[in-house]
């Protein structure tokens, strides 16, 4: 049968077997019946497949309750789901989704069982996280038809799916995946086998970064957050996302992707990481990690020591600002706050200044400025809502509040954050768009796919390579250059893919 618009063939893959009805195989069942196909839950666990497929039909339920699918959908859902008593009776199938615990023995040993009852050409994925579907794969005798096929939880409201090809998966295995996924409503990406896959290491820069800079003093977590959700437009900071996640389930995340690429300086995490996870400090689910939680998961406040997010000086608005070189935007920020500039250098006013990915103490140097008065603002991101300030050791506590008090006037709210190369945002979404840079380079997914990933699985407000278009590439590679020139950690070297088009001028998603 010719496929339709969609590239999918009506009448073919109608069962799908599901083993293991946990939380992510319920989910699977779940969107497999309401995308018209029949399925087969199996669970090794005595009750757990007839448990399992109770909740799914109240979830349908709950759907119809909601107005989100017609009570004649649901019925027609429900009736396609049935139980399955051994893997044998998985025999029908033309897919075979594995969603056991996460033991490669253990999946192993389910990977070889179905391959025993499935005919030839019936494809057999696996949901792993972190496994290498290679390693899965290696039990098997036709690999060609072995996959990865990773679904987000909640299954029924994440859209996306990685479909992971290992070296030995045939293109008409990924092809099949791909109708498949999107029959079941999913939004499809194809990723290497590697791993963390595409969207795990993806969002290893948001947190070990946001560690980094609380590891150096920089900057409080109630303060990263902050300025991530107000000046960056992301959802959640990275100190409340890793609360909300656990610390027992991203700490080891982290170390498993650290490893598996042969420890990346830009991959590494924080002591401080490991400390709350051994304090038993997880976050939400023991009402204290960065943040103390009541019982209802109201946040309570900062439980790591530092400064909360917004500055309140008592301090009067500094009426005279000097600028330490020609900056057009920087001079406007300053007058619409009802600031003055001056001419010349008067000596006593506090000296502003705009840098990207440079700190303040290496600015002075640079420029012979007096580093007492030297106050740096950043204006990457949303500076209606939120500026931040930082200022050299030494700085006159007094210049930084002066210049505070006068930005407040614009009706942003202010943090003011130590010295650091970059601020809290241009390191922050530096580091995003240089590891989704690194993820295209070496051909992790495609720089459209690691996009639509990103903002997908992760609720990102742009994809790795838009926000570098929007930070502008250029911009981005200056910020990375000088972040690893003065830090001289490898940590923050530019992708190569980040470098050539930057120093050609070419959009970001220009093919090698
Ligand atoms: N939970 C998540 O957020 C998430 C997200 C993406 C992927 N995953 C992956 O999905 C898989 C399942 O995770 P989960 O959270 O649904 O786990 P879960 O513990 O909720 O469910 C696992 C189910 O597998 C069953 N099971 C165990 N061994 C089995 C076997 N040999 N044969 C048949 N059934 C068996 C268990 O009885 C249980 O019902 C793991 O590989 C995990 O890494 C989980």
């Amino acid at each position: 049968m010719a496929p339709n618009a969609a590239g999918e063939h009506p009448g073919e893959h109608q069962i799908i077997g599901v083993i293991g009805a946990g939380a992510m195989g319920r989910g699977i069942a779940q969107v497999s019946a309401q995308g018209g196909m029949n399925v087969l839950l199996y669970d090794a666990a005595s009750g757990a497949a007839q448990k399992g497929r109770d909740y799914i039909l109240g979830m349908i339920d709950r759907s119809v309750e909601r107005g989100r699918m017609t009570p004649e959908a649901a019925a027609a859902a429900k009736g396609r789901i049935q139980v399955a008593a051994a893997i044998a009776d998985l025999a029908p199938a033309a897919l075979v989704v594995e969603a056991v615990i996460e033991d490669l023995e253990i999946k192993r040993q389910v990977f070889r069982a179905v391959e025993e009852v499935v005919a030839r050409d019936a494809i057999i994925a696996s949901n792993t996280s972190s496994i290498r579907i290679a390693s899965i794969a290696a039990a098997c005798r036709h690999k060609e038809r072995i996959a990865g096929l990773h679904f987000f939880n909640p299954v029924p409201l994440m859209p996306l799916v990685e479909i992971v090809r290992a070296p030995a998966t045939a293109d008409e295995t990924v092809r099949s995946l791909d109708a498949l996924g999107k029959r079941m409503g999913r939004v499809p990406v194809v990723v290497q086998d590697s791993p963390g896959f595409l969207v795990n290491l993806g969002g290893r820069s948001y947190t070990t970064e946001a560690l980094r800079i609380f590891s150096e003093g920089v900057a409080s977590p109630a303060q990263v957050d902050a300025v991530m959700r107000d000046a960056c437009g992301f959802r959640m900071g990275p100190f409340e996302l890793m609360d909300l996640t656990g610390i027992d389930v991203n700490y080891p995340v982290s170390q498993i992707i650290f490893n598996g690429y042969y420890q990346d300086r830009r991959l590494a995490t924080q002591p401080a990481h490991q400390a709350m996870m051994e304090s038993g400090r997880l976050g939400r689910k023991t009402r204290i990690g960065w943040f103390t939680y009541d019982e209802q998961g109201t946040t309570l406040g900062p439980a790591a020591a530092g400064a909360e997010a917004d500055m309140k000086p008592d301090d009067a608005p500094a009426p005279r600002v000097v600028l330490a070189g020609e900056d057009s935007r920087l001079a406007r920020l300053f007058q619409d706050a009802g600031c003055e500039i001056a001419a010349a250098d008067d000596g006593t006013s506090p000296i502003v200044a705009a840098p990207l990915g440079e700190d303040c103490t290496s600015l002075a140097v640079r420029l012979g400025l007096d580093a007492r008065r030297l106050v740096a603002v950043d204006l990457t991101g949303n500076i209606a809502r939120r500026v931040t300030l930082m200022a050299a050791p030494g700085a006159a506590a007094t210049a930084v509040a002066a210049v505070a008090a006068r930005l407040l006037k614009t009706g942003a709210a202010v943090t003011g954050i130590k010295d650091s190369p970059g601020f809290i945002a241009q390191r922050m979404r530096g580091m995003i768009a240089n590891l989704g840079c690194e993820m295209a380079q070496i051909g992790i997914a495609s720089p459209a796919d690691i996009d639509t990933a990103m903002k997908l699985g992760l609720n990102y407000p742009q994809g790795p390579l838009e926000m570098t278009e929007l930070m502008g590439t250029r911009a981005t590679f200056d910020i990375m250059s000088r972040l690893h020139e003065i830090t001289g950690d490898d940590r923050y070297r530019p992708s190569l893919w980040l470098r050539r088009r930057a120093l050609l001028a070419l959009p970001i998603n220009t093919p090698d």
